[in-house]
């Protein structure tokens, strides 16, 4: 079992944070399917701190009564500035706050951010320590880390320099992305180091991240690094499917068939009104057909089905699809090529 601070997770496999992804309806359905813990979309420190109460923003906010435990992630250059809006997150309703020491998009690095904090331990720890400091002792602070920032000596050192000093200050896990931040999609995630960093940090809650397509990969990544729990990322976008699918794994048993026609169409248009509550129809309909054109793996026409998501700007044109293609309960299939990555690299949603 994976425990994050107070909070025992049924299933070691989370959704991950995902910059234009994991908003509320996103991780709405992925509750909805199995998933223990969700982890919405980094935002900026600033951001949140300058949040009105907004129609167009108020989602970043919102956790509801069957949301929980749910992270919300922060991002920042400066530690004085993350406090604030640790709180605020925390008074939102968030039951964990992590910070990103990851993101490699060349904006955010360049503002001092994410991954770059990776190469300045004394900044990343100080960081740690403000939201540690801030936050009350009950609600568990995490981190969001990659390898290092190169394949240096210097920047390994730095990595395992702000770990431990992340897990002294209190932080109760840290997610590993087996990359590094100059690496940022290309390549392999580096499974051996997280199998290393287990090792070197026994009873520690330690996440991998990393090359996390489909169930098996999860389940995989579990027994072969020794983790304590995943995060599943691109593999769980249009695949919410995902946390059922590695639970029965986990449990021993086969994999189950993948969901029909109309168990997909079921879980698509949930996904929407998910989408429909907190934004409006136009903007839930952009957001859906991003993740349309992956839910479409699933079907057994599937280059088709994508194509009619991809050509989708409206309303009725969303519904045309499930007329034109979701109208039979034919079998669904497993995704093809659940190892090549699908999503484009971070481009990562910053407000
Ligand atoms: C489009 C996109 C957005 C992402 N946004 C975030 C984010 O907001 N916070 C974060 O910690 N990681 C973010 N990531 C990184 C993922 O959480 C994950 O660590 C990475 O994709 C590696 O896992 P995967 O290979 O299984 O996808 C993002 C990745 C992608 C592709």
């Amino acid at each position: 079992m994976l425990q994050i601070g107070p909070y025992k997770l049924h299933l070691p496999v989370v959704q991950a944070a995902l910059s234009g992804y994991s908003d509320w309806p996103m991780r709405a359905i992925a509750r909805r399917l199995g998933a223990p813990y969700t982890i919405c979309e980094v935002m900026v420190d600033s951001f949140v701190n300058s949040l009105k109460e907004r129609e167009r923003t108020r989602h970043f906010l919102l956790v509801t009564e069957d949301d929980h435990p749910a992270g919300a992630q922060l991002m920042g250059a400066v530690p004085d500035e993350f406090p604030a809006a640790a709180c605020r997150l925390v008074d939102a309703g968030f039951d964990v706050i992590d910070i990103n020491f990851g993101c490699p998009v060349k904006k955010v690095l360049g503002r001092c951010r994410g991954g770059f904090h990776l190469g300045q331990p004394d900044v990343a720890l100080k960081i740690v320590k403000c939201v540690r400091d801030a936050v009350p002792a009950e609600v568990p602070v995490t981190l969001k880390m990659r390898r290092g920032v190169d394949d240096t000596q210097q920047s390994r050192d730095q990595f395992f320099e702000i770990l431990s000093g992340a897990f002294d200050a209190g932080v109760a896990a840290v997610t590993v992305h087996g990359r590094t931040v100059m690496q940022r999609y290309d390549g392999p995630s580096d499974w051996g180091f997280l199998k290393q960093i287990c090792a070197e940090f026994p009873g520690r809650t330690i996440l991998g991240s990393g090359d996390l397509f489909c169930a098996e990969d999860c389940v995989r990544m579990l027994r072969e690094t020794g983790v304590s729990g995943v995060t599943a990322a691109r593999g769980a976008i249009g695949n919410p499917w995902i946390f059922s699918q590695a639970q029965a794994l986990l449990a021993g048993e086969s994999l189950p068939a993948a969901p029909t026609v109309w168990q997909q169409k079921e879980v698509i248009q949930a996904h929407f009104n998910f989408g429909l509550q907190v934004y409006s129809e136009k903007r839930a309909v952009k957001q859906l057909r991003k993740f349309g054109m992956r839910y479409a793996d699933w079907h057994p026409a599937s280059e088709h089905v994508r194509a009619a998501f991809i050509k989708v700007t409206r309303l009725a044109e969303w519904n045309q699809v499930f007329s034109d293609w979701y109208a039979d309960d034919l079998p669904g299939v497993y995704p093809r090529n659940p190892g090549l990555p699908k999503a484009p690299a971070a481009t990562a949603f910053l407000p």
